[in-house]
């Protein structure tokens, strides 16, 4: 079980049992606790919550950052996990996924699911009797901003009246940003070209709890406007996962929309550059910003881990 020296394990333990396909799973209390966990796991790197669990990792398309945390996470923990290639398994042949998730809610303990379609991933939950954790969708990434917001605090020590500014296409990023920004009651400025907006529901939904949490979310069409005063200038490739065939017509579009020195200039004097990776240099970030002084892409990849360690440890460890 996680330590009970970790101060936010009672509203951990509530999340026992639970999916997170969306960070609109969590309420900011959750939020909160799962960075406070995250943190606890990172100055104790000795705690073993996990041993004997198994986490499964079924991805279906490539990745290095969420992959290798979610599979050394588990180690820390104690646990295992396995690869569960689904060009190697059978889902891969068309075994349907109600039948998939049913079977191997028999074997692993959560899923780790990366896809295309959220719905792909709410139909594993569906029939799941096992935590599946939302390892990225074309709609959202939730584990990544868990390590973003991290990111902001270690830096700040605090999250709420903070201006976050992202540059760049309204994708998955995005709109998880939406959610966690809002939640945690920090200003999100958005700068996208026409056409490339995040999707108006989760805009809609972010708007509403942000008037709960008191902070803004503005969505801008000028870069050099939203950078103004921010904390962190957060961008994303152009072209995702699944967007290949469109990436010519997308550097086109989102010519202008790079965090370079220049943009670096106009936030805060002591704003860091944030990004996912993996980046494309020259494209949505130059390489001076990149590995300028105001870079934290390092520190914030690490934390893809202890976030993670995090959510693992409050999604498998025992209810109270
Ligand atoms: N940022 C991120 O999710 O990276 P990977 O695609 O390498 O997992
Ligand atoms: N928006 C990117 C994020 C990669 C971590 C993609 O979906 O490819």
């Amino acid at each position: 079980m996680i330590s009970e020296e970790d101060p936010s394990s009672g509203v951990i333990h509530r999340l026992a049992g639970k999916d997170l396909l969306s960070l609109d799973d969590l309420d900011t209390l959750q939020m909160h606790a799962l960075l406070d966990t995250a943190q606890y796991y990172k100055a104790h790197r000795e705690v073993r919550p996990l041993v004997g669990k198994t986490l499964g990792l079924l991805f279906r398309k490539a990745s290095t950052r969420t992959r290798v945390s979610f599979m050394v996470a588990m180690y820390h923990l104690g646990g295992e996990a396995i690869d569960l290639n689904p060009n190697v398994i059978q889902v891969g042949r068309g075994e349907s996924v109600k039948d998939t998730a049913r079977v191997l809610s028999r074997y692993v303990d959560a899923l780790a699911i990366r896809t295309f379609e959220q719905a792909e991933l709410e139909e594993f939950a569906d029939y799941c009797s096992i935590p599946v954790i939302n390892a990225l969708t074309d709609l959202e990434h939730p584990c990544q901003i868990l390590a973003d917001l991290l990111t902001m605090k270690e830096t700040f020590g605090t999250l709420k009246g903070l201006t976050m500014v992202y540059i760049g296409d309204g994708n998955n990023i995005v709109h998880s940003l939406l959610l966690g920004c809002a939640k945690v009651g920090m200003n999100l400025n958005i700068a996208t070209p026409p056409g490339y907006e995040p999707l108006s529901s989760m805009v809609a939904r972010a708007q509403e709890i942000a008037t709960q949490t008191d902070c803004t979310i503005s969505l801008l069409k000028d870069p050099e406007e939203a950078a103004k005063d921010a904390h962190a200038l957060y961008t994303d490739v152009w072209a995702s996962m699944g967007q290949e065939e469109e990436a010519e017509i997308r550097q086109r579009a989102f010519a202008g929309y790079q965090i370079n020195d220049e943009l670096c200039a106009l936030a805060n004097p002591r704003a860091i550059v944030l990004h996912c990776l993996p980046a494309h240099r020259g494209e949505e970030i130059s390489e001076e910003a990149l590995e300028g002084p105001q870079s934290r892409v390092w520190d914030q990849a690490e934390n893809r881990l202890h976030a993670q360690k995090a959510i693992l440890a409050a999604l498998l460890g025992p209810s109270t």
